[in-house]
């Protein structure tokens, strides 16, 4: 019988999936209502094996299909879940996609927005830049997708101080610590 009281939660991935695994552990460890109903990725990567551990069903979207079938792909797929969550999911979500999930979609991205966001500023590029810019401070932000690349309204955000002596490496790594507690924070406030 279905659960009236459980809310239903599709992670889109491209990469490692440690955002991913930050879901995962944190909706286990507090006996959330919320289940992780779908892993969808848009190429052979790490996040599959994680959803594998931890029996969760994934689905591989090939990038280079047809874009209206992979829309009709991932609207089945998403069908009547509460939150997508793109963490790390390189693909731009069509207009159709975006529009059947109003408010329902939300992205992790690794710079403060506005700063550091639209086309071409993924992985470690966004943290290249927020270091050639001398920035002094940096961090990730939750924020809705709309149809702009980054460019949706922001739903949280989390600081950290840049170093005198800090790389691209370094502040990735800070700034991953912080999304895996900020990530799954909103996601639990965003269904509760
Ligand atoms: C994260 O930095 C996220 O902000 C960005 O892509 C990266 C994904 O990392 N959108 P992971 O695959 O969750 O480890």
């Amino acid at each position: 019988m279905t659960d009236l009281s459980e809310k239903k939660l599709v992670v889109l991935a491209s990469g490692g999936g440690s955002n991913f695994q930050s879901l995962i552990d944190s909706l286990q460890n507090d006996g959330s209502n919320i289940r992780i109903r779908a892993l969808v990725v848009d190429r052979p990567c790490q996040a599959t094996q994680r959803a594998r551990q931890h029996g969760i069903d994934y689905f591989e979207v090939n990038r280079h299909n047809n874009a209206d079938y992979n829309t009709q792909v991932l609207k089945s797929i998403c069908q009547d879940s509460d939150l997508i969550v793109c963490a790390g999911y390189l693909s731009i979500l069509s207009a159709t996609l975006i529009s059947q999930f109003p408010e329902k979609i939300i992205n992790i991205h690794p710079s403060l927005l506005p700063k550091f966001g639209g086309a071409g500023m993924y992985g470690m590029k966004v943290h290249q830049a927020v270091i050639a810019a001398e920035e002094k401070t940096s961090g990730c932000t939750v924020h809705y997708v709309d149809k702009g690349v980054d460019t949706g309204k922001i739903i949280a955000q989390a600081k950290v101080d840049i170093d005198e002596n800090e790389t691209a490496e370094s502040l990735q790594k800070k700034i991953l610590v912080k999304e895996h507690l900020l990530l799954p924070a909103v996601v639990k406030d965003l269904l509760r």
